[in-house]
C-alpha cells in the first residue's frame, strides 16, 4: 500500500518524507489556501517545491470545469515537474479531460468520487488514480470504506490498472482497513500516519527492557 500525505504544508511533508515511507502528497485548492498559497506563480512554485521534497505522485489540482480550461491548466501544471499528477474533479468535463491527458500520457487523479459508478467511469477514461472521499461519506452517514470495497471488486473484475488512492481519511482505523480491503494507496493527514506508531505495551515494554538494562549494567 502506498503512503500519500494530504497536505501543502512543507515541514509536514519533510516530516512525512524523514520516516522514510511516503509515496506523495495530494493537495487540493482548501489544502494550498489553508496554507496562505495564492497567486498563480506561487501556486506553481509551492507545487515544485513539494515536487523537490518528495520522490513521489505529487497531485495538483485544477480550478477549470470546462474541458478547453481543465486541458490548459493540466498541461502546465504536467509541465512543472516529472512527479506531478494533474488532479481532475470527477463532472462530465472532468471525464472528457482525463480521457484527453490519458491519451497523451499525463497522469491523472480522479477526485471528489463518492459512488462507485463514477469510478467505474474515471477507470474507462483511464485516470492514474481515483479518489473516493471516505471521511466525507463517514460524515454524512454513509461507510466509506463500503465504497472502497466495491470499487476494489469492480477494479479486479475488470483488470482495471487505476489505483484506488483511499482519499479523506481521518485516523489510524481507516488506514488499516484500506489496507484489508486492499486500497492501493491511502492519502491523510500526517497524524492518522504516526499514530499506526502507537501501542501502550510497546510503552511499556521499550520501559521494562531499559529499565532491567540499567538494572543489570549499572
Ligand atoms: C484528497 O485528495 C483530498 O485532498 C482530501 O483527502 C480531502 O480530505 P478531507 O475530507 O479531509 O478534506
Amino acid at each position: 500500500m502506498k503512503f500519500f500525505i494530504d497536505t501543502a504544508n512543507l515541514e509536514q511533508i519533510k516530516e512525512a518524507q524523514d520516516l522514510g515511507i511516503l509515496d506523495g502528497v495530494t493537495t487540493n485548492p482548501s489544502l494550498m489556501a489553508k496554507e496562505g498559497i495564492s497567486g498563480q506563480e506561487n501556486i506553481l512554485q509551492h507545487y515544485i517545491d513539494i515536487c523537490n521534497i518528495v520522490d513521489g505522485d505529487v497531485s495538483a489540482e485544477v480550478i477549470s470545469t470546462d474541458f478547453d480550461g481543465m486541458v490548459k491548466e493540466g498541461e502546465k501544471l504536467a509541465e512543472l515537474h516529472g512527479n506531478i499528477v494533474v488532479k481532475v474533479p470527477m463532472i462530465k468535463e472532468g471525464i472528457k479531460a482525463i480521457k484527453y491527458f490519458s491519451d497523451k500520457g499525463i497522469r491523472t487523479n480522479c477526485t471528489l468520487i463518492f459512488s462507485a459508478g463514477q469510478a467505474l467511469l474515471a477507470a474507462k477514461a483511464g485516470a492514474t488514480y481515483v479518489s473516493p472521499f471516505i471521511g466525507r461519506l463517514d460524515d454524512v452517514s454513509t461507510n466509506g470504506l463500503d465504497l472502497i470495497a466495491q470499487i476494489r471488486n469492480i477494479y479486479d473484475n475488470y483488470m482495471f490498472e487505476t489505483e484506488i488512492l483511499a482519499a479523506s481519511v481521518r485516523h489510524p482505523m481507516h488506514i488499516i482497513e484500506c489496507a484489508e480491503i486492499g486500497a492501493d494507496v491511502m492519502t491523510g493527514p500526517l497524524s492518522a500516519i504516526t499514530a499506526l506508531l502507537k501501542h501502550p505495551l510497546t510503552d511499556i515494554g521499550l520501559e521494562k527492557f531499559l529499565a532491567d538494562y540499567q538494572k543489570a549494567n549499572g
